[in-house]
């Protein structure tokens, strides 16, 4: 049933992101709307992993300002600044961001401070431009690796094939 939410844990990745995509969809089909669809996949994505943090940072000033946008987990950072910290060098760069250990990445913002690791993924609309930065932060250190980087961006994918 579509609706469940899933506890994806101790199935491999490959499995689990595949089986996240598919009820993502599932669940957005026939919607087009971004907030919506964050506000979606943050739930899927935190209840299917049990990661510390899981949400969106939406670009609010192109090139200058990301603020908090729909989340699972405790109080995010309202603001921050393109070019600071993960989630800012990911939005400056338009890249994704795989950080092993948070401690170790010059200006990396602490929220949670039980935060070890994290994954920062642009979003692009279908224009390419940037409408907000993914980002899961973990309590583990090197938590994430190419494949979560390749199945979360291409999760993100569908803020890009939206009209
Ligand atoms: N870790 C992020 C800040 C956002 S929160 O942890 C929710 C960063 O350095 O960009």
């Amino acid at each position: 049933m579509a609706e469940v939410t899933l506890d994806l844990r101790g199935m491999p990745k490959a499995e689990a992101y595949a089986e996240l995509k598919r009820h993502a969809e599932a669940v957005l089909e026939g919607l087009s709307d971004e907030i919506a669809a964050m506000a979606t996949m943050s739930c899927l994505l935190h209840h299917a992993f049990g990661h510390l943090w899981t949400g969106f940072y939406r670009v609010v000033q192109p090139g200058k300002l990301l603020l908090v946008g729909p989340y699972q987990g405790t109080l995010g950072c309202l603001e921050i600044a393109f070019g600071r910290g993960v989630c800012g060098t990911a939005a400056a760069t338009r890249e994704t961001m795989v950080v092993p250990d948070v401690h170790a990445f010059p200006g990396h913002i602490t929220c949670d401070g039980r935060s070890q690791s994290e994954i920062v993924v642009p979003v692009f609309n279908p224009r390419r431009e940037l409408i907000a930065v993914l980002d899961i932060d973990s309590e583990h250190k090197a938590t994430f690796d190419e494949e979560d980087r390749r199945a979360l961006e291409e999760l993100m994918g569908w803020f890009s094939r939206q009209r």
